[in-house]
């Protein structure tokens, strides 16, 4: 199987990148092919908002957006690595996750919708409700592992940090139609015991090892 691993920090040695090579390497051993990208290494910009890929069904950018996608839509396993910042995933990963946007089933009426009438708009929501996932098939049903870090110690007393960044990343998966297999985090890491780091760095190599 392929497995990608997209990280979105800047620290090429911190945290998510060590969580994220030992899962590869575990997968490695299980003769899985895989890649590890930093979304530092490639220019997206911002989503602007325009709505031109509700019209013509592409982003009016050009930059190395599609580059990566196309490495999603051929990856079997995506693992996805954020640090916690401010409470959330970092803003580069966010940023990564709303390109997404041009990429999705959005309706061209979308542009028009708010000149219909209430059971229009009823109908139409409830449709793309339905309906509303990757555009392209095999984009859909991925597997997902998500591994993020985070200086806050305990993940139910500092509830608003650790929380929503595993939120943002479930509400990409689900969006992606995808399933999380997989869940790592490495709490406190500010005070990295060492018997700390082994067993984190143990644990991820497991997940990559149980791939399948
Ligand atoms: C700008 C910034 C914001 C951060 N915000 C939070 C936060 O809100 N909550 C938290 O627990 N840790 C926060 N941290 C700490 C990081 O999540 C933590 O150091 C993590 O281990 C970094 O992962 P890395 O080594 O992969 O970069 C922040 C760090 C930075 C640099």
């Amino acid at each position: 199987m392929k497995i990608l691993a997209i990280i979105g920090t800047n620290r090429k040695k911190g945290n998510i990148t060590k969580l994220c090579e030992k899962i590869l390497e575990g997968a490695n051993e299980n003769g899985h092919q895989s890649e590890l990208i930093n979304l530092y290494d490639y220019k997206i910009n911002y989503c602007r908002g325009c709505w031109a890929c509700t019209s013509n069904g592409e982003c009016s950018q050009k930059d190395d957006f599609n580059q990566v996608y196309n490495k999603v839509v051929d990856a079997d396993v995506i693992i996805i690595g954020s640090p916690v910042y401010w409470g959330n995933i970092t803003a580069i990963m966010k940023n990564f996750f709303d390109r997404h946007t041009a990429k999705m089933t959005i309706p061209l009426t979308v542009r028009t919708i708010y000149k219909e009438s209430l059971i229009k708009k009823v109908k139409f929501a409830l449709s793309s409700l339905k309906t509303f996932g990757p555009k392209d098939d095999k984009a859909r049903k991925k597997k997902f592992i998500i591994v993020s870090a985070a200086t806050s110690p305990f993940r139910y007393l500092m509830k608003d940090e650790i929380p929503p960044a595993i939120k943002a990343m479930k509400i990409y998966v689900n969006k992606m139609k995808g399933k999380i297999i997989r869940k790592l985090v490495y709490t406190d890491t500010l005070i990295q015991f060492r018997e700390k780091d082994a067993k984190m760095m143990s644990r991820a190599f497991k997940i990559g090892k149980r791939i399948k």
